[in-house]
């Protein structure tokens, strides 16, 4: 078997099977954040990316893509059950999002949890060359750092984690506490979003493990851990090109065409998810046609709700709560032909979202918790004539980095409707120095700069950057 200097390890692989109209299987890109994020980094970087290739049974072979050799890593139904749907959906997911839905505890999860991040050490320990670099990837995989380690104490061993690390009164909720930190601290860099994680999880290694911990390094054994605030980006470059795309500009104007040529176009693009506040969202919007500050005929809402872990109850409720409401309020104030809200479920590719994001005048990006929140920065990248209003979270990410956007508290319905009303009513001479200021941040700090510091820190400046360039 080939093996690679650069390893990355995530539960997804870039590319998901689902199945064509006409019945065939086919592959396309898998939804998310993560994998927005790696897949145009590592398209000209020699690597292996080891994965899950979504589904249950044995591991299809995949053929490469571009210059990344892909290893799956079979889950039985059972592993599909307990280890994606339960522990890390059910239990680490909502804990991590402030446990905005109830976690659930259960030992069979952990069972699968542990079983399911041996067999993806031991992948990696297959594909990996002597000395190579090992990126580990997300909160499904924390126990892999140490579990390699054991296997293979030649590896550089890097832990990113794209979701919020919870400060230590959630945190420790958890019956396998102890265990999951031991598991992420076999890594030599942990790498987090925000600072603020960076803290949560040194104040629990000193608590829960009683090793020396700072924000930014962890004593144990005889070696050093780093850790450190890496927040995550986007081809910027990528999404201004594709946005500025004459076929891009005109597919732009005949959506705007399509959705009745309105003053106003509000647009979310969202994982079908209880942390992305749709629930809310809606319900300001409701409350705001009710009081007639905001009229169908002059404003619609785009709102494309993404199908996401559909046999997880939650997100069953979910979906169900949503697409009452959504039907409620489009029985109440819509008219014939003239919908108050565009609700789209169906997964749009690349070139379809740039569209969208040109059409969009207000952008509203309101989760009540997001480790970064790439569709924010996807939206700034794509307004190359600096107008657009971004409407956005305290609690994302992504709002410590852009604080130029319409910031709001989700949690806060008034405060989340004025927000609505300012970005929607702002003047153009408040929009454009915003959205500038915000472009040329993301220009700064795009996906490049995001891996050259975390594999400059994990690699001591070493070789593999000369692929990022
Ligand atoms: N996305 C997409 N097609 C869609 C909806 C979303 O390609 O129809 C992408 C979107 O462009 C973004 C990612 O999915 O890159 C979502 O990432 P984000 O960080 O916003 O949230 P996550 O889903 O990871 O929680
Ligand atoms: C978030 C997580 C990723 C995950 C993605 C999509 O971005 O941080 O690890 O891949 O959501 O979720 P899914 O469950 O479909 O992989």
């Amino acid at each position: 078997m080939r093996q690679s200097s650069l390893v990355v390890v995530a539960n997804r692989l870039p590319i998901d099977d689902s199945v064509a109209p006409d019945g065939a299987c086919e592959w396309r890109r898998s939804p998310g954040g993560l994998v927005s994020a790696l897949h145009p980094l590592l398209r000209h970087t020699p690597a292996t990316w080891v994965g899950w290739a979504g589904g249950t049974g044995p591991a299809p072979s995949l053929p490469d893509i571009g210059s990344v050799r892909m290893r799956t890593v079979p889950l039985s139904s059972e592993d599909f059950r307990d280890h994606y749907e339960g522990f890390a959906n059910s239990t680490l997911w909502p804990l991590y999002h402030d446990a905005v839905e109830q976690p659930e505890y259960h030992r069979r999860w952990w069972e699968a949890y542990q079983r399911v991040n041996q067999r993806f050490a031991e992948a990696t320990a297959e594909a990996a060359e002597q000395g190579a670099v090992v990126w580990i990837q997300d909160y499904h995989l924390q126990l892999v750092p140490g579990l390699l380690r054991e296997l293979r104490p030649d590896l550089r061993i890097g832990f990113f984690l794209h979701v919020p690390f919870p400060p230590p009164e959630l945190f420790m909720q958890l019956p396998r506490r102890a265990e999951l930190l031991r598991g992420m601290l076999g890594a030599d860099l942990i790498g987090f979003q925000r600072a603020q994680a960076a803290h949560n999880f040194a104040q629990l290694v000193a608590k829960v493990l009683e090793l020396p911990a700072t924000d930014r390094r962890v004593g144990v054994d005889d070696r050093v851990v780093r850790i450190g605030a890496f927040p995550v980006s986007i081809d910027t470059a990528e999404m201004a090109a594709l946005a500025g795309r004459p076929d891009v500009a005109a597919r732009a104007q005949r959506l705007r065409h399509d959705l009745g040529d309105p003053g106003h176009v509000i647009l979310s693009v969202d994982r079908m998810d209880y942390t992305k506040g749709i629930e809310q969202r809606l319900k300001a919007y409701s409350e705001l046609l009710a009081s007639g500050h905001v009229k169908v005929r002059d404003t619609v809402l785009v709102q494309v709700a993404v199908p996401s872990r559909e046999r997880v109850t939650q997100y069953q409720i979910l979906r169900d709560r949503v697409e009452r409401e959504v039907g409620r309020i489009n029985g109440e104030f819509g008219r014939v032909g003239e919908p108050a809200i565009h609700y789209l479920t169906q997964p749009f590719d690349r070139a379809e979202l740039a569209a969208l994001y040109r059409v969009a005048d207000v952008m509203a990006v309101t989760p009540l918790r997001d480790g970064m929140n790439l569709v924010a920065k996807e939206y700034v990248a794509a307004r190359v004539d600096d107008t657009g209003a971004l409407l956005l979270s305290e609690f994302a990410g992504a709002a410590a980095e852009l604080p130029q956007a319409y910031l709001v508290n989700p949690h806060d319905l008034e405060g989340l409707k004025q927000g609505l009303l300012s970005a929607l009513e702002a003047d153009p001479a408040d929009v454009t120095p915003r959205m500038r200021a915000m472009r040329e941040h993301l220009h700064r700090n795009d996906i490049r700069a995001w891996a050259r510091s975390y594999l400059s820190a994990l690699d001591d400046g070493g070789s593999l950057l000369t692929h990022l360039a």
